[in-house]
């Protein structure tokens, strides 16, 4: 079983589950020291982003900044920035590391005693968001510590190998 199709069954069971009331804790030191299938991660082993100084960025981002913009745009604003409706997660990333923003995405959120009656869908057993919930984090995250503006980012690196197949599996596209 691949890195991707693990993350899956994880997401099922907290989609069932309705998701998990964790202590929110910052993410730490966004630092890239290892990469695999295009996914930089930090020393705590959460996935991150590798940023050049001439604002190449890595694949993990920039597919991140594609499945955000399909999935997550209509209600959390351009850039994550926020909207009426629901929050900014430019600032909420400051302090949600990779398990709670796992729990929150997957279980969803339901407000109890909100003014407004605010839903955060759980996208749990929903694969195109879950076979990249790690590069929509890793964009996430690099929006959240300014390292990445606003807009669709201008150079990044060429696609991993490997990495077409292992979406399509996820997914569960046959080639
Ligand atoms: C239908 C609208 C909607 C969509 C689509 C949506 N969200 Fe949300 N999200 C919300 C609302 C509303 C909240 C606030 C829920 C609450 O606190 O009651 C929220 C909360 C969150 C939080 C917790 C923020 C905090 O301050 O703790 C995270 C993380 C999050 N969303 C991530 C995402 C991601 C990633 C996507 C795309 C895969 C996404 N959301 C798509 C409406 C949405």
């Amino acid at each position: 079983m691949n890195g991707r199709s693990r993350l899956i069954l994880i997401a099922i069971a907290l989609a069932i589950g309705g998701g998990i009331a964790a202590l929110a804790a910052a993410p730490g030191n966004p630092k890239p020291v290892k990469q695999s299938g295009g996914i930089w991660t930090d020393r705590q082993g959460a996935p991150t982003y590798k940023i050049s100084k001439d604002g190449t960025v890595d694949w993990g981002t920039f597919v991140g900044y594609l499945r955000y913009s399909d999935t997550c745009l209509r209600c959390h604003g351009p850039d994550g920035l926020g909207s009426s409706y629901a929050p900014d997660l430019v600032h909420a990333l400051k302090g949600i590391d990779y398990s709670q923003f796992i729990a929150d995405v997957a279980g969803g959120i339901k407000a109890v005693n909100s003014a407004q009656d605010l839903v955060m869908p759980s996208f749990g057993t929903d694969r195109n968001v879950m076979c990249f919930i790690q590069e929509i984090y890793v964009y996430l995250r690099a929006r959240s510590t300014g390292a990445l503006g606003r807009g669709r980012p201008e150079k990044r690196v060429a696609s991993p190998k490997g990495f077409n197949q292992s979406s399509y599996k996820c997914l569960g596209i046959s080639m």
